[in-house]
Parts: C-alpha cells; structure tokens; sequence
C-alpha cells in the first residue's frame, strides 16, 4: 500500500513527454520502439524527470499518429510487443519513474471492429456503440475543430447509407458514451493497462464525450457524470493511479474537470501556455497574471499540468482574436507554421534560438504552481519542420549524436519514419544529446540542473503563489510558499535590462539566497528591494528568515 502522500506522486511530478516512435529505434527498421526507449531511460533518470507520459503506442492505421485506435491493448508491431512494453515499465519503475499511458477515449480509428462490426448492419448489437444519424443536420452549430481538414462533424457510411457523428478527422467516429456497454468497454482496457502497471492515464479529447441537442456538446452535465464513474472504479480498486484531462477549454470549464476532488486528479492548463509566449512577446507580465487570477481554486488533491510545447500545435483557442491575430504575426509569419487554430512549431525555433528566452520560459514552466511538462527534444532546443504536414514537424527523431541518423535508428534514412532535422542551425550535427552531455554550459545540462533544483523543494510542486505587484510591468515576480518554505522568483520578460522595486515587506529579516549559486543577496529591509536583471534573465531566491 502506498501512504496517502505518495499516492499524490502526481503533484511533485516532472513529467516528460514522448512519443515511442520518434524516440529510439532498436531493430534498425526506421521506427522507434520500446526496446529502444528501454536503453534510454538512463538518460531520462539523469535528466531528474520522475514521470513519462507516452503518446498512443497501440494498433492504428496511423492516420492521426496513433490517436486513430484500431486495438486498444495490444502495441503496435512496429514498437514492439506486449513484452517489450511490460519490460519497458519494470525497467522504468525499477528506477522510481512512473508511466502514463493514453486512454483515447472519445473515438476510435474506422478500422477498430467495433466500427466495422457498428457499420455493416444496421441491426448489429455494435451499431449503437457509435452515434449515427439519418441526416447531417443534427446538432447543428457545434464547431468543428479540426478546421482545416474538416468541413463537417458528420461523416457518411457508404456502408450502411448513414451519417456517424466526429469531433476530429472523418477517420476517427465518436464512441457513444450514452451506451453503458461502452463504458464498460472502456473501463476494461482501463483495467487491462492498470493491471499491467500503468501509472496513471491522459483521458483525450474529455469535453466530447456526450451530445445533446440544442448545445455545443461540449463539457456537458453527463460528460461528467461518465467521468466520475471512472474515477469512483479507479478509487475503489486501483488508489495511487492517476487521471489526466485533456480538455481545452477555458479555465472556467476546465476547473468542472475537477469536481469535488472526484473527477479527474490533473488537467492540463491550455489558456496559461499562448499566455506565456504572448507575455514574453508583449515584454509584459498582464496576459500571464490575468489568466492565473482568473484559474478557479482546485481542490487539494488536485492539480493543474503546465507546458509550453508538446505533439500538437500550439493551441489558440482560447485566447481573443486579437491575441490569436498577434501571436500569428510574431509566431507564424509563415503560413505554413499554422494549422487550426495553432502554430504547429517547437519551443526553440519560436524563441529563434535564443537561449536566454528558452531559459527564461523554462524557468517559469518549472517554478509556477502545476506539474510541469517536458516535451521530448525540447531540452536540448530542437528544431521542427513545418513543412512536414499535419503536426509531424514537431515529431521528428530524437537527436542524440552528430552521426549516422542522429544516433536514432541504424536503417537507411529514406527508411525513417520520418526525416531528421538536418538544417545547419537546428540539425542534428548541431544539436544533440552527445555534445550537449558533454558540456557543462549546455541547454541539457542548464536543463538538468534547473529540474534538480526545482525537485529539491517541494514548496515549487505544493506551494501557494503570490504576485508582486512593482511597477515595472516587463517584470513578473511572485512567492511561492509552503509553511516555512518560501522561494522569490523574479523574471525579466523584456529584451532588454529592467530594474525592479520589490515590495518585501512581508518578508522583512529575510536573507534571499540566489538559489543556483547558493550566494547571499543583501537582507530585505525596510526600503523597496531594488535588483537589476539583464535582458530575459530570471532570478530564484529561498528567503531564509534571519
Ligand atoms: C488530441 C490529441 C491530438 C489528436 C486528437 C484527436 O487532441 O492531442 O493529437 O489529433 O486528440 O484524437
């Protein structure tokens, strides 16, 4: 039995994100599998992560990188066997890091059977599995999400001259979750992974579960109600596993995810993630203090899930048309980094490769309130290709030496999954995990010490946060605080040095102690606390009380 605080694991999580197939290619095919990701986890335990959250590895046709099922508990050939996963999460418990797996939920691939067996008879028990129509005018006004490829939430069988109901690609028809015995079908592939071992799992596409007519068939009351099943099972027999929502959705809607401490235990927060790019854009600290005072209390056990990047485009969803307008101008210029409503690029290459404002957003990933997200690739500065289609410009091989195919696979390159980034500036002979072990100035090992400092003190993971308020708004500071515990984080968002006034009057009698180098700033008094920081830099300071 774990103790009541351990089955929290969650909420002092680093968690890094991969994609098996972009990862490490063992048998020389071109494709990353687990064998491959099981020779790597040395690398991920030295990077101070404690959690690997793995993209669909399942069956697929393979037409929404693995989010189009055809089977959901069994592993796709190409990355392994059922084995090859089971050793990979020995191998990664064996090292204290947990694994979570996908749950996709809403939908399934049209391939999956119980599609095929829902469609070839109207009469088939199957048939109410998927929710079908006569006509492709119901639910009229729910949007469409994915607006580029997509013209309509309905599809038509040509098999049994019908119309079935998608949130997502054509390819992928909604599971009805007003049928009981889908449910219960879910919740068995849910008992099939837990009882593997998996940690926890990513519920995708939660919002969506449910369609009623006359609303927008998103976070609906029965939505809900299916999700707090699952979770009452999960309680019941399976303590110290975790739910993650994926719903993107205003924080408001979002915060329902929640409920009592009786629906999911993380969502991810996506209107914080634009907000910190427009923040750094804008040289202004507004778009980030808005949103987090607008982010509802969660209950305790919960716990808000941070990113910057991760497989998908940087969602624009919800923020305003203006901000969407502004983040395209100075994101996106390139027509072809946008894609729905996103910019399909990667953390670096949107800092055009400037360190300082890589460290920056990474230093406020790691030191706001949430369990912060790693995307693979992004600690050593990555590049993508956006002229790769759909959202694969962000899902090239990982780049882990300057030789044959980055050190991914030992196939031919023609045969790769997918080409490798090769560009002078971004290329693997550029950046790589080999060269960027062995220098101690390194993003990798920036990365590695920032993520060892955060693990160090769980006021980052627990505590509560309190903005400054200075007057110079191209700065963003704010205490976090855990009992005695307390730790000053000042970030400079301007390209520019900023000198700050901090208000410590709280704090007087404390000294801040620079928390990388471990020196003693002047004590606080009873003056306004006066620091200079030079252009993007950041500051985290312990205040020890004297
Ligand atoms: C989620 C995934 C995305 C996928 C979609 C449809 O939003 O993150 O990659 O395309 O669901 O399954």
């Amino acid at each position: 039995m774990l103790s009541q605080d351990e089955n929290l694991w969650y909420k002092d999580a680093v968690i890094y994100q991969l994609h098996v197939r972009t990862f490490c290619d063992s048998n020389g095919d071109g494709v990353g599998d687990f064998r491959g990701l099981t020779s790597k986890l040395d690398y991920l335990q030295e990077l101070g992560i404690n959690a690997i959250w793995l993209l669909p590895f399942f069956p697929s046709p393979l037409r929404d990188d693995g989010y189009d099922i055809a089977d959901y508990t069994s592993v796709h050939p190409a990355y392994g066997s059922l084995q090859d996963f089971k050793d990979f999460l020995a191998a990664a418990h064996s090292r204290r890091l947990r694994v979570i797996t996908e749950m996709v939920v809403n939908h399934t691939s049209d391939q999956h059977p119980w599609f095929q067996e829902a469609r070839s008879s109207r009469e088939n028990p199957k048939r109410d599995w998927y929710v079908w129509s006569d006509t492709d005018s119901r639910y009229q006004g729910v949007r469409i999400i994915f607006i580029d490829t997509e013209m309509s939430n309905w599809a038509w069988d040509p098999v049994s001259k019908s119309y079935y109901w998608h949130r997502f690609f054509s390819h992928q028809p909604d599971l009805n979750y007003d049928n009981p015995a889908v449910r219960e079908a879910i919740w068995e592939v849910m008992k099939f992974w837990l009882d593997i071992g998996v940690d926890g799992f990513r519920l995708d596409a939660v919002p969506y579960l449910i369609e009623r007519d006359g609303t927008s068939c998103e976070n609906l009351p029965e939505t809900h109600e299916v999700i707090r099943d699952f979770r009452k099972r999960i309680d019941l027999a399976y303590a110290g596993k975790m739910l993650l929502a994926e719903a993107n959705q205003r924080p408001a809607d979002v915060r329902s995810y929640f409920g009592n401490g009786d629906e999911f235990h993380m969502a991810f927060h996506f209107p914080l993630m634009p907000r910190m790019f427009l923040a750094v854009k804008l040289e202004d600290r507004k778009p980030i203090i808005e949103i987090l005072e607008q982010t509802p209390q969660i209950p305790d056990t919960c716990q808000w899930c941070i990113f910057l990047r991760n497989h998908d485009e940087l969602t624009l969803e919800t923020v305003t048309d203006i901000e969407r307008d502004y983040m395209y101008d100075e994101y996106a210029v390139d027509k072809a980094m946008r894609i729905n409503l996103g910019i399909r690029r990667r953390l670096a290459p949107m800092m055009e490769n400037d360190r300082r404002r890589v460290e920056l957003l990474t230093g406020l990933l790691l030191s706001m309130p949430g369990t912060p997200i790693i995307y693979y690739g992004d600690e050593i500065g990555m590049g993508d290709n956006v002229y790769l289609g759909d959202r694969n410009g962000v899902r090239t091989p990982m780049q882990w030496n300057g030789g044959w195919n980055a050190g991914f696979s030992s196939a031919d390159p023609e045969r790769l999954y997918s080409p490798l980034i090769s560009n002078p500036v971004y290329g693997y002979q550029a950046i790589n995990v080999d060269s960027q072990t062995r220098s101690a100035h390194s993003l990798l090992s920036w990365t590695k010490s920032v993520i060892q400092t955060r693990n160090a003190f769980r006021v980052f993971s627990r505590g509560s946060i309190e903005f400054l308020n200075p007057s110079n708004h191209r700065v963003l500071a704010y205490v976090r605080c855990l009992g005695e515990e307390k730790v000053l984080v000042v970030n400079n968002l301007s390209s520019s040095a900023q000198a700050v006034e901090l208000n410590l009057q709280s704090y007087k009698k404390h000294i801040p102690i620079e928390m990388f180098g471990r020196n003693l700033f002047p004590r606080v008094g009873d003056l306004p606390y006066l620091l200079t920081l030079g252009p993007y830099q950041f500051y985290w300071f312990r205040l020890r009380r004297i």
